[in-house]
């Protein structure tokens, strides 16, 4: 299927590593050009060298805290002033810390909200008038399954990451004359750093080994395996291109089946 994406430009948070990753570099097999996001310029760095060279296509770097506005400001600015165009963002970050409600105190809510709420906020505010001339533009936000199955120990993330559908939601009707679509992907169990640190902490809780967690994982899995990071990816590429010129406002989630809501 030609998804149409040769020649546009996007921006991709979180994409050092991870779901983020897979997303710029399925963007960029199709011909799109990435600006990548991420806080460690190493990584960053090695990430854009790698898919650029797998793919030939322009990938920049931009060192870049998703939960500070004057970094976002910049990527966009730098972003745009490299591909003189922007039709692509992929709101992305990484996860907030794990905990219960009464382990969490202020700090650690003001910098969920920043990183995995504002972010997208502030992404697509300065992003708007670049999606606005685009014609097509997309808007994909990437939170969590905990957005329609809260997650234990996850109260931040279940908490922000309802706003982000409020918001994709929100915009989906706003943006829509304009020709943008906004959607909202949840990946499920996705076999990445993320997981695999939270998986280890619930191994040491529980007095298990890994293993037996992932297995346990699994499990609740009806395909009865851990996701890929290219997994998400693919729906968020496709959700990027011009096929999906109709898909706007919707909340999908890659998660092999694990999530029991209807909706
Ligand atoms: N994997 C899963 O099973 C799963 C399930 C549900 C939801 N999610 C969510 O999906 C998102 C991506 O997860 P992942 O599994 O790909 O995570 P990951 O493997 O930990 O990768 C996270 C990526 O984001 C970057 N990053 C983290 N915080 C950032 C920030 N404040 N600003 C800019 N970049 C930042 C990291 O690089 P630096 O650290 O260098 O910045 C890295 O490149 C997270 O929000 C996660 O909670 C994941």
């Amino acid at each position: 299927m030609e998804l149409g994406l040769r020649g546009k430009a996007a921006i991709v948070g979180g994409a050092s590593k991870g779901i983020g990753r897979a997303i710029a570099l399925g963007l960029a097999r199709e011909g799109c050009a990435v600006a990548i996001a991420a806080r460690g310029r190493a990584a960053l760095e090695e990430a854009a060298r790698a898919i650029a060279e797998e793919t030939g296509t322009t990938v920049l770097p931009v060192v870049c805290d998703m939960a500070r506005y004057d970094d976002i400001q910049r990527l966009v600015r730098e972003a745009v002033g490299a591909f003189g165009r922007l039709d692509i963002v992929v709101a992305n970050a990484g996860g907030p810390p794990t905990g219960l409600f009464e382990e969490l105190g202020e700090e650690a809510w003001q910098l969920a909200l920043d990183q995995n709420l504002l972010s997208a906020v502030r992404l697509v505010r300065e992003a708007l008038p670049h999606l606005r001339r685009s014609g097509s533009g997309r808007v994909i936000a990437i939170t969590s399954i905990a957005v329609k199955q809260p997650l234990d120990r996850l109260v931040l993330s279940n908490s922000a990451r309802l706003g982000v559908v409020g918001l994709a939601k929100t915009l989906s009707r706003e943006l829509g004359p304009y020709g943008i679509t906004v959607n909202t992907v949840c990946p499920g169990f996705i076999a990445t750093e993320r997981l695999m640190t939270l998986l280890e902490e619930r191994a040491r809780r529980a007095g298990v080994s890994l293993e037996e967690v992932v297995r346990r994982e699994e499990a609740h899995v009806p395909l009865g395996y851990l996701g890929e990071a290219e997994d998400v990816a693919n729906l968020v590429v496709f959700l990027a291109s011009e096929k999906a010129r109709y898909i706007s406002g919707t909340t999908v989630q890659v998660d092999g089946g694990g999530t029991v809501a209807v909706f």
